[in-house]
């Protein structure tokens, strides 16, 4: 009896491993099981009022047999029982991993040298200290054989494989997060799904100012390459965000979208481009060059001045 574990770390540790077993066992996805079904928390509640009726009950037992011991019985009973609980084993492993000497045992260690009443003890090397460096030991040729023989991969290797993982999970990670885009990090969205998403958020919300096909109404053609605010998925999704100049009937739309669904929409307004509306508005606004686009031609108004000024030069040059 006097060696069993008292109940005190009986049951903490009995109800842990049973909370562990449930969250191991449990598939609760992200968030550990006792949050995401509260009735676990019932449970847990039952399992340690369980574990706190079984020992009472033990207690109870051990009671009612401690009066059928007999007078010498129950001396004997509560001698042991007084005993107190130690760490037997966890005193074992801890001399057998050091192997100290005790105070009153070191006499036998001492060495036979004495300077100035400063004395040596003979101690064995401490054997986690020993099982440690026979580690290092056995780490050494196991590596020396992997990466410098064998060749195995070098760290060169390693850092690719994990740029590439990397580069994978930022991928992942992009599409849980589309929620994030803002003006800034917006992109034209290309695929099937999110354009589609783009065309049920149109038709619930902007044909009637715009018509289905985008040819325009209250709102301008959407088709044209002529813009009033600007072209391009930045200015088209800044647009929907922020919505139009005051007055004009187009509403800022990032109350009622989620910016996921602004990019989608205006990915979709950006794919009517081209296409022939029914009922074509009259363009409004300018015609929109991209800026960022991979310039094909030089931009109109700045080479001029400098040129002009060369030829004038020249003339100048040329009538002198
Ligand atoms: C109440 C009518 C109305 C609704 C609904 C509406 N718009 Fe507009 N939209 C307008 C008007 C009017 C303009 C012109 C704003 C201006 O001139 O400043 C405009 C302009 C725009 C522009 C800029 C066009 C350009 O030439 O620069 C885009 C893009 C646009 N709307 C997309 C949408 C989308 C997408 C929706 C649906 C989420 C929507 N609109 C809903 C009336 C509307």
């Amino acid at each position: 009896m006097s060696t069993r574990t008292p109940w005190w770390i009986r049951v903490p540790v009995l109800f842990f491993l049973i909370f562990g077993l449930m969250e191991y066992f449990i598939d609760s996805g992200d968030k550990p099981a006792i949050i995401e079904y509260p009735i676990t928390q019932f449970f847990m509640l039952m399992v340690l009022m369980i574990l706190i009726a079984i020992e009472v009950i033990l207690a109870s037992i051990e009671n009612i047999m401690f009066q059928t011991l007999s007078e010498e019985g129950k001396e004997r009973y509560l001698a042991a029982k007084s005993k107190k609980y130690e760490w037997k084993w966890a005193q074992g492993i801890m001399k057998r991993l050091t192997r100290s000497r005790s105070i009153e045992r070191e006499g036998e260690i001492v060495l036979d040298h004495n300077y100035d009443g400063i004395r040596e003890l003979d101690n064995v090397l401490p054997p986690w200290w020993v099982y440690l460096f026979y580690g290092t030991i056995i780490f050494a040729a196991v590596y020396l054989v992997r990466f410098h023989i064998a060749g195995d991969y070098d760290q060169k290797l390693e850092y690719e494989q994990e740029v590439a993982a990397a580069k994978i999970a930022i991928e992942e990670y992009k599409k849980t997060a589309k929620d994030l885009v803002d003006v800034n990090t917006v992109e034209f969205l290309s695929e099937a799904a999110d354009l589609s998403a783009g065309e049920k958020i149109f038709q619930a919300n902007c044909v009637a100012c715009h018509m289905a096909d985008g040819g325009g109404g209250i709102g301008p053609n959407l088709t044209d390459e002529y813009w009033i605010l600007g072209g391009g998925i930045k200015n088209v999704f800044n647009t929907i965000s922020e919505g139009g100049r005051d007055g004009k009937g187009m509403v800022a739309w990032k109350q009622t979208l989620k910016p996921v669904e602004m990019a989608q929409v205006a990915s979709y307004v950006l794919t009517l481009g081209g296409t022939t509306p029914a009922n074509p508005k009259e363009p409004q606004g300018d015609i929109w060059v991209d800026p960022d686009a991979p310039a094909t031609q030089p931009t109109e108004t700045e080479p001029e001045t400098p040129a002009m000024e060369q030829v004038s030069d020249s003339t100048e040059v040329a009538m002198n």
